[in-house]
């Protein structure tokens, strides 16, 4: 009987690159599931990539490094940014698209499963970007995959690309990770960039603030993960005690769709509003970041204030999502 080798090896073995090309790429054929997988190293080497990106873009705009490579962009669930983002990085680097955003329209429809989706998709892609409701779901698919998924959200579960790209923001605005304090507002129990980004941060010396409504503190097994790493982490239900400290306020939306009771999301969706004012006693050099949509968490008379970030970051996201293609695809 034939051995099993386990799919990301067998992808690791496929000669399908031409010799010599991913030698030296250490994230070739690698699935992007959740930002646990990273350590600090990486986290350097995927940041000094996309800085490579971004003064790419700037010089020349497009350029052939992914020149005949295919993207599968799979979304279940709606996106703009995420979907987007990486459309436009692959074809910045010369690539192109397989979009797949309405799956009403496509087999899903009539009842296909995720794993023969997948499997389908991958024959005609290199790779799959995948969006969907249900957490673990991007962990399945590289299950049955042979081509590298990257998780572009897993219901409540994570986001890691936009736990990069938001980390990638706080370095290149604040210059440094250690020594910060994060507060995060929101939605911390649905908020899947919130349970990614807090992970992240765990591998730097950081102080982490919760402010939210009770309801929606993060999951409780998500505080001990982070306590077991000796994160310092205090739960708040205003703002105001920890304003002045903040470096870093991340502000996030309302999950609406994750409520089962609508009643309840009623009664907190209107929590908190970042407002001019609210910034008064911030410092100087902070900034407030956004995953994005907002849909009135952040007053609008907010964006001129040049410590909103928000519209920054999501430009950050565009070289972060390059570098992660440019890696899986043994291109970096
Ligand atoms: C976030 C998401 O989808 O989790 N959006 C994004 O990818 N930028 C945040 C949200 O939907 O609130």
């Amino acid at each position: 009987m034939a051995t099993f080798i386990p799919p990301n090896e067998r992808r690791r073995q496929n000669p399908h690159l031409p010799l010599g090309d991913h030698r030296q790429a250490p994230f070739y054929g690698i699935d992007v599931l959740t930002v646990s997988q990273f350590n600090r190293e990486d986290l350097d080497y995927i940041f000094d990539i996309a800085k490579e990106m971004r003064a790419m873009v700037e010089r020349v705009g497009t350029f052939d490094l992914l020149k005949g490579k295919i993207l599968a962009n799979l979304f279940y669930e709606p996106s703009t940014r995420t979907s987007s983002s990486f459309l436009a990085a692959m074809e910045r680097l010369g690539g192109s698209v397989i979009p797949i955003s309405g799956v009403e329209y496509s087999s899903v429809a009539k009842g296909e499963s995720l794993p023969d989706t997948i499997r389908t998709l991958e024959c005609y892609a290199d790779v799959i970007v995948l969006r969907h409701p249900e957490v673990g779901s991007a962990a399945l698919a590289a299950k049955y995959a042979r081509k590298p998924i990257i998780n572009g959200g897993d219901g409540i579960g994570e986001h890691p690309t936009q736990a990069l790209l938001d980390l990638f923001t706080i370095k290149e605005e604040l210059g440094k990770v250690d020594g910060l304090t994060v507060t995060m507002l929101g939605d911390l129990k649905n908020g899947r960039t919130v349970h990614s980004l807090s992970r992240l941060l765990s591998l730097f010396d950081v102080r982490l603030n919760y402010v939210s409504p009770e309801i929606l503190r993060l999951p409780p097994d998500l505080v001990e993960e982070l306590s077991a790493k000796n994160v310092s982490q205090n739960v708040y239900t205003t703002l105001e005690p920890v304003i002045p400290e903040t470096d870093v306020l991340y502000v996030t939306r309302v999950q609406k769709e994750r409520f089962e009771n609508l009643d309840e999301y009623e009664k907190v969706k209107g929590a908190f509003v970042i407002t001019p004012k609210t910034l008064e006693k911030a410092k100087d050099a902070m900034i407030v970041m956004h995953p994005l949509p907002r849909v009135g968490e952040i007053s609008l008379e907010l964006d001129a204030d040049p410590r909103a970030a928000y519209f920054r970051q999501m430009e950050y996201g565009l070289y972060v999502r390059m570098a992660l293609l440019a890696m899986v695809l043994g291109k970096a």
